[in-house]
């Protein structure tokens, strides 16, 4: 049974038209005008409502486990939060302890990912330098399909790397043609900060985004944009969040050098008002990189749109408010870092970007699903409605509205960060690999139809 998607105005980070797609076999067969059923077919009337690639979000945690906990969403909830909002494979990242073998840390996230209801593929993390992550990170590349590796300048201690490591990845990667994302905070200022605060008595959640200030960001992406031109590395800066990093993304550019930059819908839409709330609720929105003062939101909007940025991801890492966050109520260093995101980002940044005229339509789809693929090397497999690409699409009504909340979402997490949020634009039908597995409200999905996506950078 083939899926004709009918009379659908299709948007592509290049074009917008109106016409029908033809999937069959899990990939896109046709796209023309006046394409005619078979007599099996499923036919979506897509009339006055568009036709997105599917999102690719290339930042998300399914099940990690991180802080004396497990993030709350596995990867069969986390994925199918995810195809419920239009996103219909992610990037994952494995991440060993210290001292882990990092093949067998691989072992592990295939294991667990193998549940996946959507296609997903991983980053690396290098979270320590031995005589053996060298020979790691070729066998990623050669042998695994993954050219991409993390590694974390805060989290000292624990999964946060120092200089001559993050020196040694990115020479390694230069022989591998891999590229490198980095997470940029100055691991030891984010130390220091801490245990002041904690000195003085201040524990509560504002003091988490008080002990890791934008400089501290700024200093950390300098820094790792420095390391990036002395060994000639193309790095990805994930999760930025401020004027100062997104100042020194920007420099690097204009500077010849391959510096790209996400940031997240979060960051976009929330400042750090929020750690304010009572009750403990600031712990919901405990994560790293903070949620920033007001005046970043602007400087990243328009990072997006001179292309400073080039990708919205979600950092999607959720935890619960019950036993997870409370871990933290009587210190902010023990509440676990993340929330969730994933089922909202198109809708999201749908509402608040394009419905606003900050974003085009075209523009929204770069930054949700096609610049990801080609900066990851998943084009034009995915982020593309082309002929044989995979039939992962997002039937999009813009006149569909709703109101975020915990009460409803789809993430396996007690709380929204985004809760009470109006969203004008939402999913009717999904179509993951070809088949429809979100339609009016409706989830599909089957546990482990997710493939794993082994990936080649050009
Ligand atoms: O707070 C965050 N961002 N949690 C997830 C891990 C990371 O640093 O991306
Ligand atoms: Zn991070
Ligand atoms: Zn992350």
């Amino acid at each position: 049974m083939g899926v004709l998607i009918q009379n659908g105005t299709i948007v592509t980070a290049l074009d917008t038209f109106v016409g029908d797609i033809y999937c069959d076999e899990g990939v896109i067969e046709a796209i023309d005008v006046g394409l005619l059923a078979r007599a099996d077919d499923r036919i979506i009337d897509a009339s006055g409502q568009y036709v997105f690639p599917g999102g690719l979000d290339p930042h998300v945690h399914m099940e990690l486990p991180f802080m004396g906990t497990v993030s709350a969403d596995d990867f069969e909830t986390g994925t199918a939060a995810g195809v419920a909002g239009g996103t219909t494979s992610i990037i994952d990242f494995v991440i060993p302890a210290r001292d882990e073998d990092l093949m067998d840390a691989l072992a592990v996230w295939h294991e667990r990912a193998s549940k996946s209801v959507a296609d997903y593929a991983f980053h690396m993390a290098v979270t320590w330098w031995g005589d053996r992550t060298a020979e790691w990170m070729e066998r990623c590349v050669r042998e695994e399909g993954i050219p991409s590796f993390k590694t974390f300048m805060a989290y000292r201690g624990a999964i946060g790397v120092d200089d001559v490591e993050l020196i040694e990845v990115m020479k390694q990667a230069k022989q591998l043609g891999a590229l490198v994302t980095v997470h940029a905070e100055h691991g030891d200022m984010v130390v220091e900060l801490q245990n002041k605060m904690i000195a003085e008595g201040r524990t509560a959640p504002k003091y988490h985004a008080l002990s890791r200030p934008p400089a501290v960001e700024g200093e950390a992406t300098s820094r790792a944009i420095m390391f990036s031109g002395m060994t000639e590395q193309p790095i990805y800066v994930v999760h930025v969040t401020c004027r100062e990093a997104v100042e020194a993304i920007n420099r690097a550019r204009h500077a010849g050098l391959t510096v790209y930059g996400e940031t997240c819908t979060q960051y976009l839409l929330l400042d750090d008002s929020v750690y304010d709330r009572p009750d403990f609720e600031g712990a919901a929105y405990v994560m790293s990189p903070p949620i920033r003062p007001l005046g970043h939101q602007e400087v990243l909007w328009n990072a997006l749109r001179a292309g400073t940025l080039q990708v919205v991801a979600t950092d999607h890492c959720p935890f619960n408010q019950a036993k997870q966050k409370e871990m933290g109520r009587d210190d902010f260093r023990s509440i676990p870092n993340g929330a969730a995101g994933i089922e909202h980002r198109l809708s999201l940044l749908y509402t608040y970007g394009v419905r606003t005229g900050r974003l085009s339509l075209n523009e929204f789809v770069d930054l949700t699903s096609t610049r990801a693929a080609k900066i990851f090397g998943l084009y034009p497999r995915k982020g593309a409605i082309v002929v044989g690409a995979d039939a992962d699409l997002v039937v999009f009504d813009p006149n569909a509205s709703g109101t975020i909340s915990a009460e409803t979402h789809r993430h396996r997490c007690d709380r929204s960060i985004f809760e009470g949020f109006p969203v004008q634009g939402l999913p009717s039908h999904v179509v993951v690999a070809g088949r429809v597995q979100f339609e009016d409200g409706d989830l599909k999905v089957e546990r482990g139809a997710g493939r794993f996506l082994r990936r080649q950078l050009s």
